[in-house]
């Protein structure tokens, strides 16, 4: 029986593992991770992370095929393939801080590896990683062994959050990256394939050496981050000019070339990979003397800044430039719809704009536990753009001013305006009369996602920002905003 371990049990180790398991029968997978409570959790009928589908899929193979544990060593060694899936995240202090990732945690997993190692082993990169990381943990590898074999391979995910087990049973495409020119690299990734084989048809598998494996998956990232902040940036021109963001996305994603997806106007991407790997992208660029290249992807991520303050500064400047003790309902809190998540929300920046400038904030989430919000709003904030510098929110403002609720109706009530800051389905069939009737006048929505009917809520009594759309008309006569 093939043996798989895998380092990490966090977004992305623990969905695809489960799937791996559910898939393979004849596989034995192994999730280890250091941190307790997640094992436990793993091991509960309430996993730490919401994913839809994910129960179903351990319940049916843990226990049977799927294990969770704290024994890190112990698993390692015992594995014929090692899947490493730590977390990377952006530097905040030394050379690179603000662009780097920090490779901390995934080097003191290889080094841990070549320690425990008795027999050889094929160690598969699955956190998203700097190009060129497999050679460096390679070498970290064979320094160490003991006439033990490692074959390394870049397998990066492709999975996003809210969709990860449609996204994993039925992937667009599984890259294995490896040494191709060498017999032992053909055997690894031929080894991994047939992992996958089991339910990716074949042409769907792609094989690459391993920095393409790596580099792709940062290119991936970054395409898709430049779509979303090339038509937030068309989002502001619509707002300016009296053109629909929807539509204007619709006729260009008509081109064949173009495609439809990806194309929503929001009040920003959020999550774990999108900044995170872009400015590592930037890093490398930099690294390797391309500042133009570096500039241009650095700009993806500025217009992403810039939209979640022109919507701040377009809800301050719509209610006579002040919103100091005016109540403001925060509705949806992760940073996509479908996930507990809360990495890079976009919620987190515009709550904390909000603050500053004195409102009161009533938040709901479906999903976030309020000391995970507590924990996002009051931890400093890392500004990629200025390193050192930290959140100006003091957790005095944040205590006196944010509370959690339970439900929209219960956030909206008393509230002078209302902001939407995740795609949640349960915003858009909302009794808004309901909620206009409970709420002082004017009433406003700002709608960050673009989920409500304008057209209703205006007919209602609301005065309504969605945006990329043509703007109310209390808005238009509002000063111009930044
Ligand atoms: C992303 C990639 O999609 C995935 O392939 C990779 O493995 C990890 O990073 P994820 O961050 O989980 O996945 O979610 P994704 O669906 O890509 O959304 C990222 C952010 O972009 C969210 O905040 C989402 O709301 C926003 N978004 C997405 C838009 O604002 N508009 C869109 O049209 C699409
Ligand atoms: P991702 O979204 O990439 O899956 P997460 O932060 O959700 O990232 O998960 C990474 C997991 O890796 C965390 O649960 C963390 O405890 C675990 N981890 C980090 N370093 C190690 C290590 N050396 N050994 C085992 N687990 C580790």
């Amino acid at each position: 029986m093939v043996k798989i371990c895998c380092i990490g049990a966090g977004y992305v180790g623990g969905p695809t593992m489960a799937v791996i398991a559910l898939k393979c029968p004849s596989i034995n997978v192994a999730v280890v991770d250091i941190s307790v409570p997640r094992i436990t959790a793993w091991n509960s009928e309430t996993l730490p992370i919401y994913e839809p589908g994910l129960d179903e899929v351990v319940k049916k193979c843990r226990g049977k095929n799927l294990f969770f544990s704290n024994e890190v060593e112990k698993n390692v060694a015992e594995a014929d393939i090692v899947f490493v899936s730590v977390n990377t995240p952006t530097k905040t202090s030394g050379l690179g801080a603000g662009k780097a990732a920090d490779l901390t945690y995934w080097e003191s997993a290889a080094r841990m590896i070549a320690d425990v190692s008795k027999s050889s082993k094929i160690v598969v990169e699955k956190s998203t990683v700097p190009v060129k990381t497999a050679e460096a943990i390679e070498k970290i590898l064979t320094h160490n062994n003991k006439g033990i074999e490692f074959q390394i391979l870049s397998n990066p995910e492709f999975l996003a959050e809210g969709t990860a087990i449609t996204d994993l049973l039925n992937p667009d495409r599984v890259l294995i990256g490896g040494r191709e020119e060498t017999p032992g690299g053909l055997k690894a990734i031929q080894t991994l394939k047939d992992v996958y084989a089991h339910w990716v048809p074949e042409e769907r598998i792609l094989c690459t050496n391993l920095w393409s494996a790596e580099l792709s998956k940062l290119a991936a990232n970054a395409f898709l981050a430049q779509r979303i902040s090339s038509v937030n940036s068309m989002s502001a021109l619509c707002e300016a000019t009296g053109a629909n963001v929807s539509q204007v996305s619709y006729a260009v994603g008509k081109d064949s070339r173009i495609g439809p997806k990806f194309l929503n106007a929001s009040v920003g991407f959020g999550g774990s990979c999108f900044q995170k790997d872009i400015l590592n992208l930037v890093y490398i660029c930099e690294c390797n003397g391309l500042p133009e290249v570096a500039n241009y992807w650095k700009h993806v991520i500025k217009i992403n800044d810039y939209q979640k303050n022109r919507f701040v500064n377009r809800l301050v400047s719509s209610m006579f430039n002040t919103i100091s003790g005016k109540k403001i309902a925060i509705l949806g809190f992760s940073f996509k719809k479908d996930t507990g998540d809360t990495r890079e929300t976009p919620a987190i920046d515009v709550c904390r704009g909000l603050l500053l400038d004195r409102a009161q904030l009533i938040i709901y989430d479906p999903k976030v536990p309020e000391a995970q919000m507590m924990r996002d709003l009051s931890t400093p904030k890392f500004d990629w753009d200025q390193p050192g510098s930290t959140s100006p929110v003091s957790e005095d403002v944040i205590t006196k001013n944010v509370k959690v609720v339970h439900n929209a109706y219960e956030a909206t009530k008393d509230s002078h305006a209302i902001c939407i800051l995740t795609e949640w389905d349960e915003f858009k069939s909302l009794d808004y009369q309901k909620i206009y009737d409970n709420m002082p006048k004017p009433a406003y929505i700002f709608d960050g996602r673009n989920v409500v009917d304008v057209a209703k809520l205006r007919q209602i009594g609301f005065i309504v920002y969605s945006i990329g759309k043509p703007l109310d008309p209390w808005l238009k006569d509002m000063p111009a905003i930044a």
